[in-house]
């Protein structure tokens, strides 16, 4: 049995951020969360009364200090997320996704964390024709998230190379569940058929649909941070977290509108800026160093997370 530490989870409010709290807490380690809830909500935390709970900004690198100190691990999961948000916002999304992680590496170099996690996406790899995407492959950013994601990786390989501070970036492939807020017009594709569908109103698709994902199950996610954390041989890499499938957009709608059993069709308006056509990652070297496996399929992580919606969500409209 591995010893219990001390873990920080930076936006441990949030969607993944507090499920990787969650798992932590249940085997027994000491977890703080911190959370500007900017986008994250003392809800999804409530659960877990365990957890030392601290709101701050990390762009202010005194909090970032301060949350850091005394930790072992850093799981460093705060960030502004969506592509489509960013090309509207370019300077607050980089001022929470670069500023708030190069202030998270200073105070963790300063304090000797043994470990620290950055949660990477998989927009940094662009449109690239070549499928799947390897960790081989050159990053080619084509949205403000995408590249502010791509920095964060390699702030972290430079910290790693430059002060010997032990990282490892996981490139998340758009992840879904339980708890990812469906209430902005950035919340992911997932969340948001599936509050409408249970409210019988017509999703939105942006361009023709057509355009394919790699969606990954939280769990799965989870699963691969922790490995990746206490796997001594990642050190100073990076790996894609994901199911290793794509399906298109259409396709989604299709099974998520046979799992709730609506009669709604959706409405297709102009594809998106910044917006990816296909995505799907090759999984091989997170399986290779430390065992990951995505246990939870496409379809059982749909249906888990339609129940949750289901329950959350008010009554249909009209
Ligand atoms: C991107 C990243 C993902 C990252 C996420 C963070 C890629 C391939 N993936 O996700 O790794 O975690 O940003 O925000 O770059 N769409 C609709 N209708 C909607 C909402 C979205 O059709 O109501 C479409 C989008 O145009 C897109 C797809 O669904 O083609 C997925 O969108 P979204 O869920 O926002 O995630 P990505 O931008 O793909």
């Amino acid at each position: 049995m591995t010893p219990m530490s001390t873990y920080l989870v930076t936006g441990g409010a949030g969607f993944i951020g507090s499920h990787l709290a969650e798992e932590l807490a249940s085997r027994g380690h000491t977890v703080r969360i911190a959370d500007s809830l900017a986008t994250g909500n003392r809800r999804n935390i409530a659960h877990i009364p365990d957890a030392e709970f601290r709101q701050g900004d990390l762009a202010d690198l005194d909090f970032a200090r301060d949350v850091v100190a005394g930790c072992e691990y850093v799981l460093h999961q705060a960030a502004l997320p969506s592509v489509a948000r960013s090309v509207v916002d370019p300077v607050t999304a980089h001022r929470a996704n670069v500023d708030g992680t190069l202030n998270v590496l200073v105070a963790s170099r300063e304090a000797g964390v043994k470990r620290v996690v950055f949660a990477g996406s998989s927009s940094v790899y662009g449109d690239a024709p070549v499928l799947p995407k390897r960790e081989t492959m050159p990053v080619n950013p084509m949205s403000p998230y995408a590249l502010q994601k791509a920095m964060g990786e390699q702030y972290l390989q430079l910290f790693t190379a430059l002060y010997g501070l032990s990282g490892v970036s996981t490139r998340y492939f758009n992840v879904f569940g339980p708890r990812q807020d469906p209430s902005s017009p950035y919340s992911g594709v997932i969340s948001q058929f599936a509050t409408a569908l249970l409210q019988n109103r017509p999703p939105t698709i942006y361009g023709d649909g057509e355009q394919t994902r790699d969606f990954t199950y939280v769990a799965n996610v989870v699963d691969g941070v922790l490995r990746a954390c206490e796997m001594p041989d990642a050190n100073g890499q990076v790996f894609n977290v994901a199911t290793g499938g794509r399906i298109s957009l259409n396709e989604l709608f299709q099974r998520m509108k046979a799992i709730v059993g609506a009669s709604v069709e959706p409405v297709y308006t102009a594809a998106r800026l910044g917006d990816v056509r296909h995505s799907q990652a090759d999984i091989g070297k997170a399986k290779e160093v430390f065992a990951y496996e995505p246990r939870v399929s496409l379809e059982e992580g749909l249906a888990r997370t339609i129940d949750w919606y289901r329950a959350e969500t008010p009554a249909e409209v009209g």
